[in-house]
């Protein structure tokens, strides 16, 4: 019926599927408890800062929140000595993603990306007609040689995914650096650094300070989501070049980001301590997980940098199902590009404990 009424290019995409909320899991399957490690959110609340901010902000929710983004932007380029004309804030990272894939691409214009990886560099791309060129993994790592020779004269944007989801692997300083210089004018590349704020792997290199920050053409993207406990608020950025975000800023909606959100993140900068605190919980966290898959033969991806593990299963759809049916929600990753493998989100001990009990059940046949 619909005929010729929806685009082309939107023809063969498939819906975002979300996952059931939890209460639903658990009262279709008559579950005691649900334990959801399927969405790299991470167990920590919003910063106790943030919490206040955003009880302030709600005082004002009968105005438009700030269209320019203005203390926010102002904050994080501070934060990072950068000029405001060179943030972007976005609903997310993912909602940056879309900014520049807005702002770059004409049908038929190419992006380049690892694969299995994060999806929306693909999807965002292909709705607007163009052509995504995944270049498969090299053992579990976004393979840059591969990338350099899929670049072509219609690619704009390049995506390294560092550290990468699904697989929690990066490349180390030298080569990432190696591959930004070697890449030609006409592209820009994007240094998806979602997870910062979890690695601590010397070897790993600050997208800002040693790309960007040294004139290299590129737009590192950070995320309020995961260490700062607010995914549920979407609040994301990108530092960019100054001509970048001004062509962002043409194809942004005028009020992208709540009010709500902005505050809550701008509370949330400056607690280093907090963060480091975080940041070790989650390394003991991503050990134990670790055991656990080895305990059941399964070889995590590795090394594993950001606050979750891949595991080749054999078919990730059908673990999934057996584990949900025990009260654990884990991520399949067929539309990531491995159908083969699960994902499992570092949670509180007592979550990571409840996994391994289930995992054992499920493997040893005893569900
Ligand atoms: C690599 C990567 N980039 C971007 C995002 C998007 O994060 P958000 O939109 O919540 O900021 C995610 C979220 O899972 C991610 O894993």
């Amino acid at each position: 019926m619909s005929g010729g009424l929806f685009r082309r290019s939107i023809a063969d995409l498939i819906p975002y599927e979300p996952g059931k909320p939890i209460e639903e899991v658990q009262r279709e399957l008559g579950l005691d408890r649900v334990v959801k490690l399927a969405s790299n959110e991470g167990p920590f609340p919003p910063f106790p800062a943030a919490v206040e901010a955003l009880e302030r902000a709600t005082r004002d929710l009968n105005r438009y929140p700030d269209g320019g983004v203005y203390a926010l932007r102002t904050a994080l380029a501070e934060h990072h000595g950068v000029a405001l004309e060179e943030v972007i804030v976005g609903a997310g990272a993912d909602g940056v993603i879309d900014l520049l894939s807005q702002a770059t691409l004409d049908a038929g214009d190419e992006i380049v990306c690892g694969w299995p990886s994060f999806p929306s560099y693909v999807l965002d791309a292909l709705k607007l007609g163009g052509v995504p060129r995944k270049v498969p993994l090299r053992d579990h790592v976004y393979d840059l040689d591969a990338m350099l020779a899929a670049v072509g004269p219609r690619t704009k944007l390049v995506y390294v995914c560092h550290p990468n989801n699904p697989t929690g692997t990066a490349n180390g300083r030298d080569e990432l650096l190696a591959f930004v210089e070697r890449l030609p004018e006409h592209v820009l590349a994007v240094i998806d650094q979602a997870y910062f704020e979890y690695v601590d792997d010397p070897d790993y290199a600050d997208g800002v300070a040693e790309l960007f920050k040294q004139g290299r053409r590129v737009v590192v993207l950070r995320t309020f989501s995961k260490i700062y406990g607010l995914a549920g608020l979407r609040v994301g950025y990108g530092i960019a070049p100054k001509d970048v975000v001004t062509a962002t800023s043409k194809v942004r909606r005028a009020f992208d980001v709540a009010a709500t959100a902005q505050a809550a993140a701008l509370a949330s900068l400056g607690d280093e301590a907090e963060l480091a605190r975080r940041r070790a919980l989650n390394r003991t966290g991503r050990d134990e997980l670790d055991e656990t898959l080895r305990a059941h033969g399964l070889e995590p991806a590795g090394p594993a940098l950001g606050n979750f593990l891949f595991a080749d299963v054999g078919d990730g759809a059908a673990l999934f199902d057996r584990l949900l049916r025990q009260g654990v929600i884990v991520r399949p990753l067929a539309s990531f590009g491995a159908p083969e493998a699960i994902r499992v989100t570092v949670g509180t001990p007592e979550e990571n404990a409840f996994f391994a009990v289930c995992l054992g059940q499920v493997l040893s046949g005893v569900s």
